[in-house]
């Protein structure tokens, strides 16, 4: 064991992006496809799991660079271009760039990336780390940073602002997460839900900028409620709710009616009825107006979980779930990505006919190492960490001698993804912060907090 973890670690650590001599990022990838040359970037969300495990192991700098780093960028963007669509929004990654008359950082806000997709994830995973950063090393001082209250307050502004939707839930483009390519996952995706919930709480403690913008703060404060009772009510799956749906009444108006959304039973996919278990549930993928998308999205489920958006009986259901359909959601290589694989006719509508997203690969069904350490932390706040080792036996097998690839392919996720790259930083960091929140009992409350009460689990 500790031979692999030793492996894993150097793999990060050579994996470094330095500018002016300190380190400030990590390359998604040393061995990148051929095809795909961005994977040197140091992208936000890949960051993050480093991050935590940098938080972990006693070197809280490297994160206080990172984040310095991304500040720094958003404001040179704001200085010399102007970012008139979606101003203060974070970068999806950026590369030191090595030019004659020194060092440039070069950022792509997602005008550089396949399909040209603004990442909403990236600011949501800033603030989570930067939280996470105060939580354990107690350094309250980039809060005194104007740029950096005032990335808090554009940040919350961009979110809260008054939009053309009566929920509460973040309405985005497809691809707007770790999902980056079209799947179908446009509108209000549950891993976008579950990273707001938290961004919301990570805000609340971060309370240096509330006194630049008290009213700001009680907006998001009221926000993160009404996010909270909606997404437990409205995006739940079980089969009390399966049976609810094929019982509801349709074309209903008024303020009291169930089916707020006019969601049809022959609109829910077949595969549904005989794959859900007694006990179990989850949180559906998407939902909107005559929209439901009852697809399993592994990291949506497990961040809320995670920050407490799902209430116990709900975290507990879905970690049930994972025990009855372990050979679905978990294969032969942890995680499943999402449940299932989109084919035939809804493949060639809802990706746009990509090869890369075939059925059971990549984004559309492969199995990502890396929502290890989010199932691990899931574990521990549900008091099931034996589920979390099993998992990581599985990895920890074959991730090295594998080289430790970004995602696998196949039904079961047995076979190292065709496209994916080796040496996929990210891969590496799940193994190794997996470990640590298994290995010392207190590490998932140091990094998130502790979850508030109406979610203990
Ligand atoms: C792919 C993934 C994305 C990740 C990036 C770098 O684009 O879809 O989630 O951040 O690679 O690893």
């Amino acid at each position: 064991m500790e031979q692999i973890l030793q492996k894993a670690q150097r793999l990060i650590e050579d994996a470094a992006i330095t500018f002016e001599e300190r380190p400030v990022g990590l390359m998604a990838a040393h061995n990148g496809h051929p095809s795909a040359p961005n994977y040197r970037d140091c992208f936000v969300r890949d960051f993050t799991v480093s991050g935590l495990w940098f938080l972990l192991d006693g070197q809280p700098e490297w994160v206080r660079n990172f984040l310095e780093t991304v500040l720094e960028i958003r404001e040179q963007e704001l200085a010399i271009e102007g970012h008139e669509i979606l101003p203060g929004i974070m970068p999806a990654s950026f590369r030191v760039a090595k030019q004659a008359d020194g060092e440039q950082i070069l950022a792509d806000f997602g005008d550089r990336a396949i399909g040209r997709v603004a990442p909403v994830d990236s600011m949501m995973w800033w603030t989570i780390l930067l939280a996470a950063y105060v939580r354990v090393t107690g350094d309250r001082s980039l809060l005194e940073r104007p740029d950096c209250r005032d990335a808090l307050r554009t940040t919350l502004t961009l979110c809260l602002q008054g939009s053309f939707e009566v929920f509460p839930t973040l309405l985005v483009p497809d691809a707007a997460f770790m999902i980056d390519r079209r799947m179908g996952v446009y509108g209000h995706p549950l891993e976008i839900q579950a990273l707001f919930y938290g961004m919301l709480l990570a805000m609340a403690e971060l309370s240096e900028w509330v006194e630049d913008d008290q009213a700001l703060a009680r907006r998001a404060e009221r926000r993160q409620t009404r996010l909270l009772d909606y997404i437990r009510r409205y995006y739940w799956m079980d089969r009390k709710r399966l049976g609810e749906l094929y019982r509801e009444q349709e074309e209903e108006l008024g303020s009291q009616v169930r089916n707020i959304f006019n969601l049809y039973p022959e609109s829910i996919p077949e595969w549904v009825d005989p794959w859900l278990p007694e006990p179990g549930g989850y949180f559906t993928g998407n939902l909107g107006v005559g929209r439901i998308d009852p697809r399993f999205f592994a990291q949506g489920n497990l961040l809320a979980i995670l920050f407490g958006l799902a209430d116990s009986e709900q975290a507990r259901a879905i970690m049930d779930l994972y025990e009855t359909r372990w050979d679905d959601l978990m294969g032969a290589m942890p995680l499943k990505i999402v449940f299932p694989a989109l084919e035939g006719e809804a493949w060639r509508l809802q990706t746009g006919s990509d090869p890369k997203n075939r059925p059971w690969s990549y984004h559309n069904g492969g199995n990502w190492p890396v929502l290890l350490w989010v199932f691990a932390a899931a574990a521990v706040r549900t008091g099931r960490p034996e589920m979390a080792e099993r998992a990581w036996k599985q990895a920890a097998e074959r991730l090295a001698g594998d080289q430790w690839p970004e995602y696998y392919d196949g039904r079961h996720g047995g076979q190292p993804g065709e496209q994916a790259n080796r040496d996929q930083v990210w891969s590496a960091a799940g193994l190794l912060l997996s470990r640590r929140l298994l290995d010392d009992a207190g590490a998932t409350d140091r990094l998130f907090g502790f979850l508030p009460r109406d979610s203990r689990q």
